[in-house]
């Protein structure tokens, strides 16, 4: 059995940061989004990998996961030039699957879900697809499932109507004859080549497409709140402390805080759940929940809570108290003295700045 994880989408919602930064490797915790969906599935059982990447972020990918060993796996990639959509993603990754039976995953989700019994149960049925679901408040934003039974007799997309409350949330088990149903399907409103439409040619074909409903935690990370959350429930779930830098004595550590090698905490108050990576440093500042901080950050006389701050950052002596943010590689936030006074903004294109 293999695995195809879908990463070649554009990530506008996710704009500034998705223009240096595929949103699959936008971190949360300090990792990767796309490490944790390769966890899963390694612990599904399935190590033979493959990343749909698109001409533009495939470098970053390979540079980011390379052949997969250091986890334990064995990842290729295979390029598709357009993403045309998530039927043509696999499409396009018909040589790598050969005849193989396959879970497909969409890479900007992140599941708390051991996906073990999903893919067992397949495996042990004679069944020609399998759909993960979950009951949701508004299933108009994603593709929506009728089930039976526990038969799936129908899936549409982002329906006006939702027929029901299940949403496909992006995990997905297939035989080849998923090709079939690729083949005989057409662009939708949108113009993509839709997978639910090619499940709903399954079904109108007499093929047995089951449903697998699970209820825990699970997010598409394609807005900045999105991101912020799947960080907050990564450092929930945080176990204890793990302070490799130097704390020095004017500081207090409270909770579940992880302080990577080489950094420092002068004079500060970090309370858990928090994330320091490696060489950074942490001076006459608060640091509170829900704040990952990547490496070689400097955080001098502020207070930031509930944010993701990344790689190489610099926030000085900002006056207000930082909240629910997101900072991206090598940014910089810090307070001038230079008259005349004001707010001087030097800010990429869709970025977004709200101020008190
Ligand atoms: O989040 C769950 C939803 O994901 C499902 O409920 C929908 O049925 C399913 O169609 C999908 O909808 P989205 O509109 O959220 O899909 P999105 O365009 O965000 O793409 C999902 C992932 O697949 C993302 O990591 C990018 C990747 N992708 C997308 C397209 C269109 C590709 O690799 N190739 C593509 O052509």
């Amino acid at each position: 059995m293999k695995a195809i994880v879908l990463c070649a989408g554009k990530g506008t919602r996710l704009r500034p940061l998705t223009h240096t930064t595929a949103k699959h490797l936008i971190p949360v915790a300090n990792r990767p989004v796309i490490f944790y969906t390769l966890e899963t599935i390694k612990k599904a059982g399935i190590t033979d990998i493959a990343l749909i990447v698109s001409p533009y972020n495939r470098e970053e990918f390979e540079q980011t996961i390379g052949d997969g060993s250091e986890f334990g796996l064995n990842v290729s990639y295979v390029v598709q030039q357009e993403p045309k959509g998530l039927a043509h993603a696999v499409w396009v990754a018909k040589d790598f699957l050969g005849k193989d039976d396959f879970l497909m995953y969409l890479g900007d989700n992140m599941i708390m879900e051991d996906l073990k019994p999903f893919v067992e149960n397949f495996r042990e049925n004679d069944v020609d697809a399998s759909i993960l679901l979950t009951p949701v408040e508004d299933p108009r934003r994603f593709g929506v499932a009728v089930v039976e039974g526990g038969k799936i007799v129908r899936v549409v997309e982002k329906p006006k109507v939702p027929p029901s409350n299940l949403a496909i949330i992006g995990v997905y088990m297939f035989r080849t004859i998923i090709f079939d149903g690729i083949e005989n399907i057409k662009p939708s409103w949108r113009g993509e080549l839709e997978i639910t439409d090619a499940i709903e040619y399954l079904i109108e074909n007499g093929y047995d497409v089951r449903a697998h409903i699970v209820y825990g935690w699970w997010k598409d990370t394609g807005k900045p709140e999105d991101l912020l959350e799947a960080n907050r429930k990564i450092l929930e779930n945080l176990k204890g402390s793990s302070i490799l830098g130097n704390i020095d004595e004017k500081s207090t550590v409270q909770g579940n805080v992880e302080i990577g090698e080489g950094s420092v905490v002068v004079n500060s108050i970090i309370r858990g759940p928090v994330v320091v990576g490696e060489n950074s440093v942490i001076k006459n500042s608060y640091v509170g929940p829900y704040t990952s901080v990547g490496n070689r950050v400097t955080v001098d006389g502020c207070e930031i809570e509930n944010s993701i701050i990344m790689e190489e950052s610099v926030v000085v002596d900002v006056s207000e108290r930082i909240d629910s943010s997101i900072l991206g590689k090598k940014t910089k936030v810090v307070k001038s003295s230079e008259k005349p006074r004001g707010i001087k903004l030097i800010i990429g294109d869709l970025s977004s700045v709200e101020i008190p």
